[in-house]
């Protein structure tokens, strides 16, 4: 019996290493052997945020197709947009050999890649061809710098532009724990010199094409409410569409089981939705509810998704969950979240977002 790359995925999740399991996904996709939903996202899921009309809130998160290989197929099995990279100027290799990890008692992992990417030049060819051949979906292109880069202004710089009109929106990371000094672009000074100088370039590229692209920020779950609470003032005053929260997080909570809670990296999955859930929550009333805020940590279902969207987030991402379970999760939770939406009187997605901090 032929078999679907969700099932193709669990099997080689359980039986191949972490990476080689990872590879042989994106591989079958590629060829794709994944499931193509009939189902389409009821009206009731649609919303448009920062000029962008989404099918549905369920997005899949940065990391998975690291070079944008095969975001038209991710597309097609029912998500409502999916965000490729991190990409940074340069091709790298990302830290040595084992890197990422699976948790298996806690459906989790723990990852340390540190932005292993082919480089701007082959995501732009990659989204280049799946546009020609009439790619349907929003994409977002996720910017990082590269690993031996000093200045970071010029790295960001350099893929926003070079990925300018190759993206619905693009994503600005200052959070991912595995390239050193990364997240220190959190703090305040850092923060406003790199968006001030993206916003410029943004601005300029904007005047020449006649399209200005949405910028959203990335965030760590390991900030205080403090931070929180600047980096909300920062973005409130300037033109950044919205707020990814949350990243991977360096945390290591005590219900982890795994013997490789020990790994250094960031974990992600269910044991980071609660420090995800509350960044959210916390965010959502920083900006008082002014900015679309996209929820992601831990969702694995559409109770989860439509927790993040009543605590306030617009728009949801997931990506460990589909390593556990497979391409079908995106229709599972689309369906799921509509029912759930239904059953409490909303007519739109929309309708919902912060429900439970009002
Ligand atoms: C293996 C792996 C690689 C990731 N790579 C990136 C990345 O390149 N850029 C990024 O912004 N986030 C990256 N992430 C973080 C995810 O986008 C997401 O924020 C995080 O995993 C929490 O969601 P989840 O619990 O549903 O996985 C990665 C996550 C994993 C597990």
């Amino acid at each position: 019996m032929a078999m679907n790359s969700s099932a193709l995925m669990a099997l080689a999740a359980g039986l191949l290493p972490e990476e080689t399991a990872h590879a042989a996904a994106v591989f079958s996709v590629k060829l794709g052997m994944m499931p193509l939903p009939s189902y389409v996202p009821p009206s009731m899921l649609a919303a448009t945020h920062f000029g962008l009309k989404f099918p549905s809130p369920v997005g899949l998160a940065a990391g998975f197709d690291k070079n944008a290989e095969i975001a038209d197929k991710i597309l097609a099995t029912g998500f409502g947009f999916v965000e490729v990279g991190t990409v940074t100027p340069r091709a790298q290799p990302g830290n040595p050999k084992p890197r990422l990890f699976r948790l298996k008692e806690d459906k989790a992992l723990i990852n340390r890649l540190g932005f292993n990417n082919a480089g701007m030049k082959v995501m732009r060819a990659n989204l280049e061809s799946q546009r020609g051949a009439g790619m349907l979906g929003i994409v977002g292109v996720n910017i990082g710098k590269n690993k031996d880069t000093e200045n970071a202004l010029a790295d960001y710089g350099a893929a926003l532009t070079h990925l300018y009109d190759q993206g619905d929106y693009i994503t600005v990371n200052v959070s991912s724990p595995n390239t050193p000094g990364l997240r220190m672009l959190q703090e305040s000074g850092r923060l406003i010199e790199l968006l001030d100088g993206l916003i410029e370039i943004r601005n300029a590229e904007a005047e020449r094409s006649g399209r200005k692209i949405p910028l959203l920020l990335k965030v760590a779950p390991d900030l205080t409410s403090e931070d929180r609470a600047d980096i909300a003032k920062i973005v409130l005053a300037r033109d950044i569409a919205g707020i990814i929260l949350t990243n991977t997080t360096i945390a290591r909570p005590d219900a982890l089981k795994s013997a490789r809670r020990i790994e250094t990296g960031g974990l992600s999955g269910p044991p980071l939705l609660p420090y995800a859930l509350a960044s959210v929550k916390d965010m959502y009333r920083l900006t008082e509810g002014k900015l679309p805020l996209v929820g992601v940590g831990g969702i694995s279902s559409a109770a989860d998704a439509y927790r993040f969207i009543r605590a306030g987030a617009s728009l949801i991402q997931l990506y460990t969950a589909l390593v556990y379970r497979g391409f079908g999760l995106a229709e599972e939770i689309t369906r799921g979240l509509a029912d759930l939406l239904a059953k409490d009187g909303f007519a739109n997605v929309k309708d919902a977002v912060g429900a439970d901090a009002k």
